[in-house]
Formats: structure tokens, C-alpha cells, sequence
């Protein structure tokens, strides 16, 4: 890490934030191995001779190695604190993937649904038969909202997000993100929240500082490039 992204950190506040996350961590540890272990090796091992490859690194492929995306995926669950249940939880998780977040959550006793575009044959295979992740198929559009997805939430999660980007790569900006958030905090119970952790923008930046601006406007902790958000009530 250069002097000039440390200093950009601690003076972006992002250095602070990062802390307290890391804190937080501390106050909940979670051994990611339980739920590898739960899993049903013969249909890992199915899947992952149809579409595993150790030397991909980038395609969806890569999240077939467990030993690095379940402890990833326990690490977020740790962020947001999601403990396990009673209370009971209802999660929504978009563009959830192969489901390992919400697998967790589903292991810890809370109530999961995922979100993710059709057709994409190894997220189905992972979340349909050896996740068994609910899952509602829809593709986000700029300025459409979500389908009905029944009762409100307590958490709406999103991880390495990608529904916020163009075909030309071009990420949205804050008009877009205000419409979709006006949209999907309708969907959270009242001490419901929002979680999510974008991809990085095409210049490699964490946030554009207008976007960075716009969330931090609305109420929400911004972290790199997660943000929290606790809709004002
Ligand atoms: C980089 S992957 C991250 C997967 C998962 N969240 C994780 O972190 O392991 C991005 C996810 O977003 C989904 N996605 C991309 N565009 C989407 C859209 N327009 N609507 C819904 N999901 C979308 C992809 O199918 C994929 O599951």
C-alpha cells in the first residue's frame, strides 16, 4: 500500500471505519470450517469436475474452492453481525452467486433468499442442489424495481456487486442508486438494513467521490468500498 493511498485512507475517514469493522470482528468470531464440512462432498465433488478449474482465477469457476470463499463469505456474515438465530433474520442477498453467505446465514437459523440473473448453469447447480438456496431470478435494470419479494427483510445484502454496471462497464451513479435504494428500503422491516460491498470502479478507485458523497448523504457508513446503510425513519 503506497504513502499516498494511506494518506487518501486516514483522510477519507476510511482508515477509522476499518477499525471499528475489524473491532467488530473480534467481538464475533465464526470457524468458517463447520459449514464446509456440512456440505455434501460426493455433489461438491460433481460439480466441481464439470466446471472446477484450479488455474481460473477469474470466472465464476474460482468460487468452487471452498477453503477460500467460505471463510470470505463468514467474514461478511461477521461484518454485519449477523448472529445466530433466535432472533430469526430474513436476508435478502443480490446477486448472491453460489450462495455461500446466505448458505451460513441459512446454517445459523435465519430465513434466506437469494437474488441472481437466470441461466447461469454453476450458481444454479451450487444453490439448487447443493445449497438448497432459495433463490428469486431477476436481472436489476437502472431505474426498475425489484419484483415482489414478500415479507420485508432485516438485512438486504449485495458482495462484489455487479448489477450496477453497464455493458460498456460504466458504474451507476448516485440518480440510479437513488432510485434503487428508495426501492429496496421499502423492503426492509423497521430496524431492517441495508449492507453492500461494490466492486471496485473501472479505474480501480474504491468509489467515485461523488457516489462516495451521495451514500454518505443518505445516512450510510462508507468503508473502501462497502457501505451501511440504516435508512432514516
Ligand atoms: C462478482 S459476482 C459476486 C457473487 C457473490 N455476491 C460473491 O461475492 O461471491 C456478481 C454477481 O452479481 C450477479 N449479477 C450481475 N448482474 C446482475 C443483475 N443485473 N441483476 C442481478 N444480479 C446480477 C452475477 O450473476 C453474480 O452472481
Amino acid at each position: 500500500m503506497g504513502i499516498a493511498h494511506t494518506t487518501r485512507k486516514i483522510l477519507s475517514g476510511d482508515a477509522f471505519n476499518s477499525v471499528v469493522a475489524g473491532v467488530k470482528r473480534l467481538r464475533y468470531p465464526l470457524d468458517p470450517q463447520p459449514f464446509i464440512d456440512s456440505i455434501d462432498k460426493k455433489e461438491l465433488e460433481r460439480i466441481k469436475e464439470k466446471y472446477y478449474n484450479p488455474k481460473d482465477k477469474v470466472t465464476s469457476r474460482k468460487y468452487l474452492d471452498l477453503a477460500e470463499w467460505m471463510p470470505t463469505n463468514a467474514k461478511r456474515i461477521r461484518d454485519v453481525m449477523l448472529r445466530p438465530a433466535p432472533p430469526k433474520k430474513r436476508v435478502l442477498d443480490i446477486g448472491c452467486g453460489t450462495g455461500y453467505f446466505l448458505y451460513i446465514a441459512k446454517s445459523l437459523g435465519h430465513d434466506v433468499l437469494g437474488m441472481d440473473i437466470p441461466g447461469h448453469k454453476l450458481f444454479d447447480e451450487v444453490c439448487n442442489n447443493l445449497l438448497h438456496i432459495p433463490r428469486c431470478l431477476h436481472t436489476i435494470e437502472p431505474y426498475q424495481k425489484l419484483p415482489d419479494l414478500g415479507a420485508p427483510f432485516d438485512l438486504i445484502s449485495a458482495h462484489m456487486t455487479c448489477f450496477n454496471r453497464y455493458e460498456d462497464g460504466k458504474r451507476w451513479g448516485p440518480e440510479e442508486w437513488k432510485f434503487f435504494l428508495d426501492d429496496i428500503e421499502t423492503r426492509l422491516t423497521p430496524t431492517g438494513f441495508i449492507h453492500m460491498d461494490l466492486n471496485a470502479e473501472l479505474d480501480g478507485s474504491h468509489m467515485a467521490p461523488a457516489l462516495r458523497q451521495f451514500f454518505i448523504d443518505r445516512g450510510a457508513k462508507v468503508d473502501r468500498r462497502k457501505f451501511r446503510l440504516v435508512p432514516k425513519r
